[in-house]
């Protein structure tokens, strides 16, 4: 088998006395997109972050694009590809759009000269402004470009952190609950952006989604947690039909 783009093997993590996940193993690989669902609390969010290395697990290993990362920092997992957007929004009040994506694209230049920039006394190189205004069309904020974050809806918000995680770009994009605060035709947007996101950039998806609608148009495959173990994996179709799934989500998901 050919190796994965990202591959969870093993991995239990304990809150106390609390087993947030337990021998959790998930292989994603390139080019591909899988959701991870489940009831408020099966363990979505703390996998997400032994991903990212936000949360240290207690065993097992995360091996990405072929190096183990499971005890890297969490820029350096996001400088080898791993991009990223929060469950609660996280952007910068009195910056616009276009600066959140113009100051990643600093950063992930990694030339150094960060405070430089924000406080204004470097300019954005062309290919820099070309690649922001490239990913504000993407995610459909090009009219919003030049507004203080703060003027934003929610919605409009979640687009900006998306946009924001796919400077680099990422080989993976990992999203949790990225719909949440969404409306309807922003909903709609976001399933057209990752989907262009996935075959015109190539970037592999995995998303923590509690609208299944949302996610199965965008998945190929779904993994389904439950009180911290994994309780199906496969396609959406057979995974959505599966009894063990149904249970676990009755009364939590039509
Ligand atoms: N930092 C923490 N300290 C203690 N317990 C935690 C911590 N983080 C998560 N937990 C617990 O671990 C379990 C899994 O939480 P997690 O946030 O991963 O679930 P989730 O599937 O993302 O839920 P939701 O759908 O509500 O976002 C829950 O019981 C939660 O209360
Ligand atoms: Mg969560």
């Amino acid at each position: 088998m050919s190796a994965a783009l990202l591959e969870v093997v093993g991995i239990t993590k304990r809150f106390d006395r609390l087993a947030a996940l337990s021998d959790v193993s998930v292989r994603v690989e390139a080019g591909e997109a899988v959701g991870v669902v489940g009831p408020n609390g099966a363990g979505k969010t703390t996998l997400f972050d032994c991903v990212l290395g936000v949360v240290r697990p207690d065993a097992g290993s995360v091996v990405f694009d072929g190096r183990r990362v499971d005890r890297m920092p969490p820029f350096r997992r996001g400088l080898l590809g791993i991009g990223r957007t929060f469950q609660r929004l996280e952007l910068f009040s009195g910056m616009t759009p276009r600066e959140h994506l113009l100051v990643t694209e600093r950063v992930r230049g990694g030339e150094g000269r960060l405070w430089k920039d924000v406080i204004g006394l470097g300019r954005p190189k062309p290919g820099e402004r070309r690649e922001a205004a490239a990913l504000l069309e993407l995610v459909g904020l090009t009219d919003v470009a030049d507004v203080p974050v703060d003027a934003l809806s929610l919605g409009q918000g979640r687009l900006v952190e998306l946009a924001r995680a796919l400077v680099g770009p990422p080989k993976l994009l990992m999203l949790d609950e990225p719909s949440s605060g969404l409306d309807d035709a922003e909903r709609a947007t976001l399933v057209s952006v990752l989907l262009r996101v996935r075959h015109e950039r190539g970037v592999s998806v995995v998303m923590v989604e509690h609208d299944l609608d949302l996610v199965t148009a965008v998945v190929d495959r779904l993994v389904v947690l439950d009180a911290g173990r994994k309780i199906a994996d496969g396609p959406v179709d057979a995974v959505i039909s599966d009894p063990a799934v149904r249970h676990a989500y009755l009364g939590v998901v039509r």
